[in-house]
């Protein structure tokens, strides 16, 4: 029996070796003389993406530990070697022409589409993002955006005096509304909701496994996907049919004033990416601003000081102007402490054209890397005293132009929409802290890997001031 049981162990060890070593890829461990970083693969398949997730940063303190700040391991489906290193993080960012193109998952690029910024590379790209960044640039904003964003945040935040509400949904909701009042003008349009809600099934789409049978996520995004571009196609149809003039960017990027005259295909695309990266990230820093804030009485003091100087020089219709915006040193430092602080996002993805040269290390073709910046929104050295919500650190704005810098990411993808989230955000936080206290109703949990989310909603009481 003991031998049974003595070989079985024997046995079942050597299984669960074969198992580990099996996506240890031998014959990519030399190329010339140079190795691929040290790391483990995990198991089959799933490589270590159930320990990633279960121990999230933990995790990948634990490699780097181990290895060193340039990793190996097979995260999320794909072998990858993990960065925390910020000068490598800074190489990479810098020199997608070297090869580091955008990795993100493929139901992602299938889903927010072909002409997506993320899908398109080099000459590409180039053209892609100066059409976007006229519509989503400082003139843009001060011109067109910043009245639209404006008169949408008075609305939004009407009537929640004496109400318990969930600010996680409100935010949620504030950054698809407000972006299709900049986008379209829309804010009455009867077709509102039903955009919602493809929206809605689009973004958990892009975030699923790409199995391709109904009633799976990555199906209903598909699908929602193909309904957007449905009522995209109209709205773009009506527009053409009435030759009206449209000051706003579906109105500028259907007029060709760039140097590149976008197709239909990628208008929809350029829409569909607008709405999609403002999304989550807008929502939730705002959200996590209204969090800290609850905290930090100090801090909503200073911030409701900037606001009311704001305000007590308007008369209370004024909307905010840009100058108003500008002025708003205290604001920006908050938005940018809560986006370290909470870190908004992790990372970003990237993955090798070719067979590369990495930090002295083989990285083969096709390989992810996770350019993982979370560990430097902690670091002491960075961020003194870096678990402290200081908003205060900021006020210095050549922290901004630091190498370590990564917040809105770096490079040739820089954010290009940081501006203009700031912006919604500053003018959110403008009208909730100038009109409203607020209390926690309690029960809130609050998640922040490997999303920033209220796995049960955020619930506060709201009253007038
Ligand atoms: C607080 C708000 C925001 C944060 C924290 C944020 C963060 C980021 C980060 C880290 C990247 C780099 C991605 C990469 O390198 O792969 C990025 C790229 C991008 N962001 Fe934002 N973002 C915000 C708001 C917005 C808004 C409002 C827009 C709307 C226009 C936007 C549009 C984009 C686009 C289109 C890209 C891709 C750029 C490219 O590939 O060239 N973002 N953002």
């Amino acid at each position: 029996m003991a031998f049974v049981l003595t070989t079985s162990a024997a046995l079942f060890c050597c299984l669960c070796i074969a198992l580990t070593k099996w996506n240890e890829p031998s014959k990519h461990v030399t190329k010339g003389r140079s190795l691929l970083p040290p790391g483990t693969m995990g198991w089959p398949f799933f490589g270590e993406t159930a320990e990633f997730l279960k121990l999230g940063p933990d995790f990948m303190k634990k490699q780097r530990s181990r290895y060193g700040s340039v990793f190996k391991s097979h995260i999320l489906g794909c072998p990858t070697v993990v960065s925390m290193d910020p000068d490598l993080n800074r190489y990479i960012l810098m020199n997608e022409s070297k090869g580091f193109v955008p990795g993100y998952p493929q139901s992602m690029l299938d889903i927010l589409g072909r002409r997506n910024i993320a899908a398109v590379h080099g000459e590409d790209h180039r053209k892609m993002r100066g059409t976007l960044l006229a519509v989503v640039g400082p003139a843009m904003i001060r011109d067109r955006l910043l009245p639209k964003i404006d008169e949408f945040m008075r609305l939004h935040l009407r009537d929640w005096d004496r109400c318990v509400i969930d600010i996680q949904e409100k935010t949620k909701e504030m950054a698809l509304l407000s972006s299709l009042k900049q986008i379209a003008g829309i804010d009455s349009w009867p077709g509102v909701e039903a955009f919602e809600d493809e929206f809605f099934k689009l973004v958990i789409g892009t975030l699923s496994l790409p199995v391709v049978l109904p009633g799976t996520n990555y199906h209903r995004g598909f699908r929602a996907r193909k309904n957007i571009v449905g009522m995209l196609t109209a709205l773009l149809k009506e527009r053409r049919a009435s030759m009206d003039v449209h000051q706003d960017m579906l109105g500028r990027l259907m007029s060709g004033q760039s140097n590149y005259r976008l197709t239909d295909e990628e208008i929809i695309d350029q829409i569909i990416t607008i709405l999609y990266s403002g999304y989550e990230t807008v929502s939730t820093t705002s959200m996590m601003a209204v969090k800290y804030l609850h905290d930090h009485p100090r801090v909503l003091e200073e911030l409701r000081d900037e606001h009311f100087a704001i305000r007590h020089r308007k008369n209370p219709e004024d909307p905010i102007t840009w100058e108003d915006l500008k002025s708003m040193r205290f604001t920006r430092a908050v938005i940018l402490e809560t986006s370290r602080l909470a870190t908004v996002v992790n990372g970003v993805l990237r993955k090798t054209i070719d067979d590369t040269k990495v930090n002295g290390y083989f990285v083969p073709k096709g390989w992810r890397i996770y350019v993982y910046t979370r560990e430097m929104n902690y670091d002491a050295d960075i961020y003194p005293d870096p678990l402290l919500f200081d908003p205060w650190r900021w006020l210095s704005r050549s922290r901004e132009s630091q190498s370590q810098f990564f917040l809105f990411g770096g490079g040739t993808r820089h954010c290009p929409g940081m501006e203009l989230g700031i912006a919604e955000i500053s003018t959110f936080l403008h009208y909730f802290v100038t009109r409203y206290r607020w209390e926690e109703v309690g029960g809130n949990k609050l998640m922040k890997f490997p999303r920033v989310e209220a796995p049960n909603g955020y619930r506060i009481r709201v009253d007038v001031l």
